[in-house]
């Protein structure tokens, strides 16, 4: 198979359900490209995004959006997979995780036999085990096959947070880590906002019951999902907004600090397993990750996640 000149302006969605649409909505906003191409298994639906989606460019930016199939997205820098079924009411996401496996192993070989050579951003659930089955089947290098991991769940928390401090979400600097799911760790020892450590904002700001708020904002970023679900059976404009974000530090090489997913060697004692870290994210996908500083306690829960996402990954593969 010819090797395509990789185009930087150019997108790749795979699986055009509600987050691979909204996502596809989002970056046709964003002006980052000027060529999206759009697959489904169900060929309908991926033609009447394009065509639904492309209505907006005359409000938005010239560019050229349709329904293909995988010999079109060779070139493209960047291919998001969302395809997959995606959590049922009171379905965790590693339940997910045989059913999406399987539609993995008929996608990715599909890229992997074309030589792609751009990056693999995976987005289905639960994505630190289909990032890590994408790595496997598509023999790519790990640092451009990464997961959106917790970079959503990252927003959330920095969401709660500046709801619960009155300040903007942007000036608040945290990070959930581990697993995108229910054994993920919401990293307070490193938690800051402008770089005032979080505790001494909180107090600046008339809060002092500190054990108890880190514990109701962390359980409601991690439940987030579930009540979503549970209100309206699906979620999707956060993870949206993710991918836009993700999208944009690599095709304009910024080399920001984002939690996604990404394969780990031998940090805090983890070794061989796909998970969320802070990690300088450019051109090349993960660049590296960052170790940010975590207290006994938070190293030993990144332990755990890794250790439940290793035995998952071992069951699956
Ligand atoms: N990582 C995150 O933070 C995050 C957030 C929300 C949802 N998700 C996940 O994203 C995935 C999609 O969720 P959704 O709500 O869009 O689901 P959905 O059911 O609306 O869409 C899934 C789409 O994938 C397509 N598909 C299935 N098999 C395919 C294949 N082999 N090739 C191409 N397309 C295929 C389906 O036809 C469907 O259109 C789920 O796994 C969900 O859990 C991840």
């Amino acid at each position: 198979m010819k090797q395509l000149e990789l185009n930087n302006r150019k997108v790749a969605v795979i699986g055009c359900g509600f987050v691979g649409a909204t996502s596809a909505f989002g970056l046709m906003q964003s002006g980052l490209f000027s060529e999206m191409v759009l697959i489904d298994a169900n060929t309908e639906k991926a033609e009447g995004e394009a065509m639904d989606i492309s209505h907006g460019i005359p409000f938005a930016r010239p560019m050229k959006i349709y329904a293909g199939g995988y010999d079109d997205i060779m070139d493209a820098a960047i291919i998001v997979v969302t395809a997959g079924a995606n959590q049922k009411p009171g379905e965790t996401r590693l339940d997910l995780v045989q059913k999406n496996v399987g539609i993995f192993k008929s996608i990715i070989p599909e890229i992997a036999k074309r030589d792609y050579q751009g990056i693999l951003l995976i987005v289905s659930n639960p994505v630190d085990i289909l990032t890590y089955t994408a790595h496997k089947l598509s023999g790519m290098p790990e640092n451009r096959v990464i997961g959106s991991g917790t970079v959503l769940d990252t927003a959330r928390l920095k969401y709660e947070l500046g709801e619960h401090l009155g300040v903007d979400s942007r000036s608040v600097h945290a990070f959930i880590i581990g697993e995108h799911g229910d054994s993920e760790i919401a990293a307070w020892s490193s938690a800051n906002v402008s770089g005032i450590p979080l505790n001494t904002f909180c107090e600046m700001r008339g809060h002092f019951n500190h054990d108890d708020s880190m514990e109701r904002i962390a359980a409601n970023v991690r439940n987030s999902a579930y009540e979503i679900i549970a209100k309206k059976n699906a979620t999707y404009y956060g993870i949206a907004m993710s991918v836009k974000r993700i999208c944009e530090a690599i095709v304009r090489d910024e080399k920001s600090i984002l939690p996604v997913s990404g394969m780990i060697h031998g940090m805090y004692g983890v070794e061989d397993v796909v998970l969320s870290m802070p990690a300088i994210v450019g051109k090349n996908g993960i660049e590296r990750q960052v170790p940010i500083s975590l207290d006994e306690d938070e190293q030993k829960q990144l332990r755990k996640s890794a250790q439940i996402l290793k035995e998952m990954a071992e069951q699956v593969l």
